[in-house]
């Protein structure tokens, strides 16, 4: 049997009553409740324009996840599911599918989880207000410095010029004010070490290292989102020093694309306002990653935002073998030259370097399985491993290839293409 819609008398009086006094949210949430079960796209319109009015509505946020469910609008549903959990709805109802609430740096610490430190402290640090602990974003202490990373002078300098020195002299802070301000953007193709790097600048900073990832930030609807943001950096200027690091920060900009109406603009707006309201003498030092700066939003890049960007490129031999002998550092290993295999495996990023000495120990382990005997990872695993690594840097640099001829306004990619002209790959 079709499903018997609600009353027509009773919705018309409903709406009349709502024209009469549209600020009201019980009764624009007993209007969208009657709604729903045959008219999901209008109940949605009514519980969100509930929410523009009371945006922790848990009622209203409730049905908003259920009315867009059913209209179909899977992303935004998830929107709303996730701005519940923050609220701590902990009881969710059956027909509520429980969201996973994912961190936002979870992807990251997937790729990292043979090869970067575990042994990091992580703690969540509650908002301002007071709120259950947020998921999108939490304070990591690395016990990494600079010193693990292998290579990447030019890289480093730009650190020290533009973090290092202030926070450590008062007097450089002072001196040069303004000058200071704006953060710095890493790109490059992937596994190259951009987020280990801001890590590492974290632990060298003695500074909380705060993860922010946009998409997740993005994902909230209705003004919730800009209030996270802030939320975000007042906790940041509370928790100095601390590097707030922006992963993947041209998710933004294509989520921009995806999102109805003015929300993507909005958050925009508020981190640029946020940024432009920072002076370096609160001890907050921002930091950003992409593979793709070529889809962060411009108006970011401008002075005072992430206006320096430095180009994180695949390990020269010198970082290759520092990277090398950091992933085997725990492994029974065999007298082995790793000069020679550092310098054999051109055009590998550090990704790809973990992953030949995680497939190495696989070898011996293979070995030890079949002799029962348990014995070191020796020259033969690393050189078979070696042949089975293919570069995965080699389709980044493809696409960049384009936007550093012909879109390398302001000498922008002048890095890159030099690297790349070094290389024979234009
Ligand atoms: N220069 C380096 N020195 C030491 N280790 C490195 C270096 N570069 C990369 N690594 C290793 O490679 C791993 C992957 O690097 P990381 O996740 O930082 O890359 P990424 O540039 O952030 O990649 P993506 O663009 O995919 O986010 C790191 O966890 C680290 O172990
Ligand atoms: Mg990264």
């Amino acid at each position: 049997m079709p499903e018997q819609g609600p009353d027509p008398a009773l919705i018309a009086a409903l709406s009349e009553a709502l024209e009469r006094d549209p600020g009201s949210v019980p009764l624009r949430l007993h209007l969208a409740a009657l709604l729903l079960p045959t008219d999901a796209s209008t109940a949605l319109e009514h519980y969100a324009a509930a929410l523009e009015g009371e945006p922790a509505n848990v009622d209203a946020l409730r049905g908003a996840a259920q009315a867009a469910a059913a209209s179909g609008l899977e992303q935004r549903a998830e929107g709303y599911r996730r701005l519940l959990q923050a609220l701590g709805e902990a009881a969710q109802p059956k027909d509520l599918p429980a969201s996973p609430g994912r961190p936002a740096n979870e992807a990251g610490d997937a790729r990292e989880a043979h090869s970067g430190p575990a042994e990091e402290r992580r703690e969540r640090v509650p908002s301002h207000r007071e709120q259950p602990a947020t998921p999108w974003w939490e304070a990591v202490e690395p016990g990494l410095t600079l010193s693990a990373v292998g290579g990447m002078e030019e890289v480093k300098r730009k650190i020290n010029l533009a973090f290092l020195a202030p926070l450590r002299s008062p007097a450089l802070r002072e001196a040069y004010g303004k000058s200071l301000r704006g953060g710095l953007l890493l790109y490059g193709p992937p596994g190259c070490g951009k987020t280990f790097l801001a890590r590492a600048v974290a632990g060298e900073l003695g500074a909380r290292f705060l993860v922010i990832g946009l998409q997740d930030v993005l994902d909230l609807w209705l003004g919730e989102s800009e209030r996270r943001l802030h939320d975000i950096f007042e906790s940041a200027r509370r928790h100095a020093p601390c590097v707030l690091f922006f992963d993947e920060l041209d998710a933004m900009g294509q989520k921009r694309s995806q999102l109805r109406g003015s929300a993507g603009r909005n958050v925009i707006n508020q981190l640029l306002a946020e940024l432009d309201g920072f002076s370096p003498n609160q001890g907050v030092f921002v930091m950003g990653a992409t593979n793709h700066p070529w889809d962060v939003d411009v108006a970011l890049l401008r002075p005072g935002r992430f206006d320096r960007l430095a180009l994180v490129l695949p390990p020269d031999t010198a970082a290759r073998e520092v990277i090398l002998a950091y992933h085997l550092r725990d492994r029974p290993l065999a007298q082995v030259d790793l000069r020679a295999l550092a310098r054999a495996t051109e055009g590998l990023s550090g990704a790809d370097l973990a992953r030949l000495c995680e497939a190495a120990a696989e070898l011996a382990i293979e070995r030890a399985l079949a002799t029962d005997k348990v014995g070191p990872i020796d020259v033969d695993d690393l050189e078979q491993a070696r042949l089975q690594t293919r570069p995965s840097t080699r389709g980044w640099f493809e696409t960049a290839r384009n936007f550093a001829l012909f879109a390398n306004q302001g000498g922008l990619y002048d890095d890159l293409l030099a690297y790349m002209r070094e290389r024979r790959l234009l």
